[in-house]
């Protein structure tokens, strides 16, 4: 009889779904894989008003009905609070700011957090919260996390009661940060920010499908991120980053940034935590602390892993998935 390994159906509170003919794909992809999704906004035109906000999600239930969005708007300084309030009442559940220029789909993103200060107290006031892709503009990419810190500090310290996501942290000074910073910053680790370093992307031959914003950094930042996604600290949970770009748009002269991780995101995790002997760890990491953070109910449901090896596709609908062609050890059972 195979091993198995029973957990709580997962949330992840950090997706790109896409949209167009692309939508159905990773929407399906995602129903598939997790109980509740959190969908990021970085769309062209982005989703920004809350008209946009219900209708993203309507293409998004009507090629995935079995799915539970969570819906997140892009948190620009030109809304006002009537805009937060509307947004609210469509029931988003956070606000996502884009530095200028760090990632896909970030054109016209603020220069500094301070820049949406002004927004912070309705953001507060309807229990919105706050996403950050944590990193400056303008600076070296390796030091682009870390700059951002000292304005996300600012900012998170000024606002005790709004709470702030750091997305998908990738160093060690991130993960201490949010460790020192109150109860209303928590953060999100990926899972191939677990898994990587820079090396792994560029270090032999050019991995396209590894280039994600931020990069992957040096040994010693995994190092940290995976004593924090094993450390039962309620702070750090589970976002995938899951951001799919079909194969020509990855294997070209100016390639985009982004993991598609959905189709492996458990059963990876399983993987890493099992290595490190932290499996008890692994319910919490991804059924738990986010809905805590985000004031969601747990979810109920369960699934169940069994040790049964089984290779990741090559290509999975058009788009090359994170650990193409390798081995995992656990599978979904059913
Ligand atoms: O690598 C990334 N890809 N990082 C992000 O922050 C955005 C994402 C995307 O949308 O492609
Ligand atoms: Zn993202």
């Amino acid at each position: 009889m195979n091993e198995t390994w029973t957990l709580p159906r997962a949330d992840d509170f950090h997706v790109h779904l896409r949209q167009d003919e692309d939508l159905p794909l990773y929407a399906r992809e995602a129903a598939r894989h997790f109980a509740r999704v959190l969908v990021m906004p970085n769309l062209v035109p982005p989703v920004r008003t809350s008209q946009e906000v219900s209708a993203y999600l309507e293409a998004i239930l009507c090629a995935a009905p079995d799915l539970h969005p969570l819906m997140a708007f892009k948190l620009s300084p030109d809304l006002t609070d009537s805009n937060i309030h509307e947004l609210a009442k469509v029931g988003a559940v956070a606000g996502k700011v884009y530095p200028e220029g760090v990632t896909t789909h970030s054109e016209n993103g603020v220069q500094d957090l301070r820049q949406i200060g002004h927004l912070l107290p309705a953001m507060e006031n309807h229990a919105l919260v706050v996403c950050c892709h944590g990193e400056k503009p303008g600076i070296f990419c390796l030091d682009r996390e870390e700059a951002f810190l000292e304005e996300f500090s600012e900012v998170a310290a000024a606002h005790p009661q709004t709470r702030f996501v750091l997305e998908h942290v990738s160093t060690a000074a991130a993960v201490r940060r949010v460790a020192e910073l109150g109860p209303n910053v928590a953060a999100t680790i990926t899972l191939h920010h677990l898994e990587i370093t820079l090396d792994d992307v560029i270090g032999g031959n050019l991995r396209p499908h590894l280039f994600c914003k931020p990069v992957a950094k040096r040994a010693s930042d995994r190092q940290a991120l995976r004593k924090a996604a094993f450390s039962g600290n309620p702070k750090f949970f589970f976002g995938s980053d899951s951001a799919p770009h079909r194969m020509d748009r990855k294997e070209c002269a100016s390639g985009c940034a982004g993991v598609y991780s959905m189709p492996v995101a458990l059963e990876g995790l399983a993987e890493v935590f099992d290595a490190a002997n932290a499996r008890e760890r692994l319910g919490h990491f991804v059924a738990g602390f986010g809905a805590d953070f985000y004031g969601l109910p747990r979810t109920t449901q369960t699934v169940t892993l069994i040790r049964d090896p089984w290779t990741v596709p090559a290509v999975v609908d058009g788009v090359v998935p994170y650990r193409a062609g390798e081995t995992l050890a656990w599978r979904i059972q059913g």
